[in-house]
């Protein structure tokens, strides 16, 4: 990348692509092979050795085998690194996998056993600290409460803003300023690398489900977690050993969707903005979940470039009326997952936040919606005639 200072739209469309020219390509290639001839034993044993810890391939040693190294998932890593300003990035299968190499990176593998997570969280993630598979304790709190949760055996503080579903913004800062040098992962999903960098407010990990934005055609299941060198390593070292790879395929696909990030976040949070406004005037909605409502703290501008395109809203006609909705939207597609170019719905406490202790699960009369790149007025008539027949449905 040139040594002006660039802004991020420039370097998402850039990032990642600086050895094209030597290359002779103007898309990057892919590497499908899951193998890799060795230059000689004792140089291939070398670079082997090097990267089942966790570093990078040697420079003559080769790449060995795709679950050490892989140039096309590595190529992905470098792009994501440009975006978050991070030393290093490191990829995984899914974001679940990216949330365990972290947790087993954080607790096992330097023996500790303890980790503070600060509620609400993605169900999944909430389910995966809350099963104790991974051996690990986890002390749920509240973000005031993360300073009086943390013991000597600490490993790992985990939070998540904006949180899924209800858009509740914790603040990075103070919570990494009570963290007592313990190392902070921030889910950074819903914001992306374009809205907020949390590394840049001391924490030591942002997490991505890059299946969401970063890939934004829904077509990809993957994460990735930026981070410095020295995490990544212990990172990639997890990933060698347990065996959770992005493939090359989606790497390619989710560093194409990379170009694309700024403007569909920026389409798409302007979209949510007009359906907020809109859908805070419609008496079958009785409460409207966005950033940049409940930000009594100034966490938008200080921490986050802009509230994103997710919203979560109360239904006044309870459970009833989300059944209804959900099944009579036309252009949002009832299904799980967000962060696509088309709109979403689902009811979160019914799917996404199922498996969450019954007294932190969302409501049941609380439906989460993923604002795609659709018209607003178009996305708003449909909301607007779901609603409807919601009201008719329920009663209300
Ligand atoms: C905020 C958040 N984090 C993590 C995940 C898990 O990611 P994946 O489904 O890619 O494993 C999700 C999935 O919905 C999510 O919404």
């Amino acid at each position: 990348m040139a040594d002006l200072p660039l802004h991020p739209d420039t370097v998402a469309v850039h990032a990642g692509r600086s050895d094209f020219g030597a290359l002779g390509v103007h898309a990057a290639p892919i590497d499908l092979s899951s193998t890799n001839p060795l230059p000689d034993i004792l140089h291939g044993g070398d670079s082997y050795e090097a990267m089942a810890t966790g570093g990078h391939p040697l420079p003559d040693g080769g790449n060995v085998y795709a679950r050490l190294w892989n140039p096309t998932v590595a190529r992905f890593e470098d792009a994501l690194s440009e975006l978050e300003r991070s030393e290093a990035s490191v990829a995984f299968s899914s974001g679940m996998a990216a949330m365990t190499a972290a947790i087993l990176s954080h607790t096992t593998a330097v023996g500790k056993r303890h980790i503070v997570a600060v509620r609400p969280l993605y169900g999944g993630t909430d389910h995966l600290l809350d099963s104790g598979l991974l051996g690990a304790e986890v002390t749920f709190c509240h973000e005031a409460e993360v300073a009086d949760s943390i013991r000597p055996d600490t490993g790992m503080i985990v939070l998540e803003t904006p949180a899924n579903p209800t858009l509740d913004l914790v603040d990075i800062a103070a919570v990494v300023a009570q963290s007592a040098g313990v190392p902070v992962l921030v889910d950074n999903t819903f914001a992306t690398p374009l809205l907020q960098n949390p590394l840049d407010l001391g924490a030591a990990m942002s997490l991505h489900s890059a299946t969401k934005y970063i890939g934004g055609h829904g077509d990809v299941i993957a994460g990735v977690i930026a981070c410095s060198e020295e995490t990544a390593a212990a990172l990639r070292r997890v990933r060698a050993i347990t065996g959770a790879l992005l493939h090359p395929l989606g790497a390619y696909l989710l560093h194409r969707g990379l170009a694309t990030l700024p403007v569909r976040m920026q389409t798409q949070q302007e979209g949510a903005r007009a359906l907020v406004a809109r859908l805070q005037d419609n008496p079958a909605v009785s409460e409207v979940f966005y950033p940049e409502l409940s930000d009594s703290r100034g966490l938008i501008g200080r921490q986050m470039r802009g509230g994103g395109a997710m919203i979560a809203i109360r239904l006044a006609g309870g459970y009833a009326a989300a059944e209804a909705m959900t099944g009579a939207v036309r252009l949002f597609t009832h299904a799980v997952s967000l962060g696509g170019v088309d709109s979403l719905i689902q009811h979160p406490a019914a799917l996404t936040h199922r498996p969450v202790a019954a007294d932190a699960r969302p409501g049941a009369d609380i439906v989460r919606l993923s604002v795609g790149l659709e018209n607003v007025d178009d996305l708003f008539a449909d909301l607007e005639q779901a609603l409807s027949r919601a009201a008719v449905a329920a009663n209300v």
